[in-house]
């Protein structure tokens, strides 16, 4: 007997008992084999009242990830549909880039509670302790090379809409996908291309969100800040997943149709820094100039004194009050 079943059977009662008798009859198996069933259920984090009379009732489906409650809560057309969650895994887009290289589908999304050595933009780490959301989507849009970075723009967005949906939070984004929250960053986005784009259009999309720890648990000198910093409480990762999932397929599916003008107003309406001093490093390069926007390409724009720049990568420090890059 799956687990899943009982599940299936709590959950379709809501807020009603189901007694061990019916489900042991549904699922044809023993009373004491649904009381252990029950039991590792509580486990993984479902709030399930058991009365001697009545049987059970689902209160609460876990904060922590779990493959079946995303699957209750996505209402997406493709992304999430194939979904792979490890406790732990090295890295989700290592995991993914595995995957796509042996077929992995449009949308499948790879999640890990912890990784042991997350990956960040610039060939930089990326601290992953449990509680956070790593995960990985792997996307085969019907778009060009050309077009690969402008996907991780879609994400930025999708992200910061799915905060705003959430929690009602006002999330910024620095060029070109730092989510930043009061100068500190909250979230980032690791886009790789698979294989040669032209042939096989795959982009492993990696989102790193801080979520459900307290900024403590990092060693980085230069701390982010997490969702339990800003909100003072665990949010369900489960919900968070899904309604990422389908912000960003809500983009996608609009890059796909030719609006990029759309989405780099939208990118634009959630910058930080715009019209602002800001510092863009590339490579071993410092540049100093006014942030104008981002082009149609989806290149930041910078206005110094030998005129207008055009990046396609590198890093934007934008000016606190102190005086101070971040
Ligand atoms: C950044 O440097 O801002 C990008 C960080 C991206 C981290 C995420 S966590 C899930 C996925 N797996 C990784 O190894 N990295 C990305």
């Amino acid at each position: 007997m799956a687990r899943q079943d009982i599940l299936h059977l709590l959950a379709s009662l809501p807020g009603e008992y189901v007694s061990g008798e019916k489900i042991s009859q549904q699922l044809n198996v023993t009373r004491a084999s649904v009381w252990k069933q029950i039991k590792l259920l509580k486990e993984e984090g479902f709030e399930i009242e058991a009365h001697t009379n009545r049987g059970y009732r689902l209160i609460k489906t876990p904060l922590s990830l779990n493959e079946w409650v995303i699957r209750q809560m996505l209402d997406t057309c493709a992304l999430g549909h194939a979904i792979i969650l490890e406790d732990e895994l090295t890295s989700t887009n290592i995991k993914a880039k595995e995957l796509a290289r042996e077929g992995g589908i449009h949308g499948e999304v790879i999640l890990a509670k912890r990784q042991r050595a997350g990956r960040g933009r610039m060939q930089r780490g990326w601290e992953s302790p449990e509680g956070g959301l790593w995960m990985s989507v792997i996307l085969r849009p019907n778009l060009s090379l050309a077009d690969a970075s402008k996907v991780t723009l879609a994400a930025s967005v999708a992200i910061v809409d799915a905060l705003a949906e959430l929690y009602q939070l006002r999330v910024g984004i620095k060029w070109p996908n730092d989510l930043i929250y009061n100068g500190q960053k909250l979230a980032g986005i690791l886009g790789e291309v698979v294989g040669e784009w032209n042939s096989v259009q795959t982009l492993i999309l990696g989102i790193g969100l801080n979520a459900n720890f307290t900024r403590e648990r990092l060693g980085l000198a230069l701390k982010p800040i997490t969702l339990q910093d800003i909100l003072g409480y665990e949010v369900d990762l489960n919900k968070l997943t899904a309604t990422i999932l389908r912000h960003l397929e809500n983009q996608v599916i609009a890059l796909e149709k030719n609006l990029f003008k759309e989405l780099c107003l939208n990118w634009t309406a959630r910058a930080v820094g715009l019209g602002s001093e800001v510092k863009v490093l590339r490579g071993e390069q410092i540049f100093h100039g006014v942030f104008k926007g981002i082009s149609q390409d989806g290149e930041l724009l910078l206005n110094t004194e030998q005129g207008t720049m055009c990046f396609s990568a590198g890093e934007v420090q934008l000016r606190a009050a102190s005086g101070q890059y971040f």
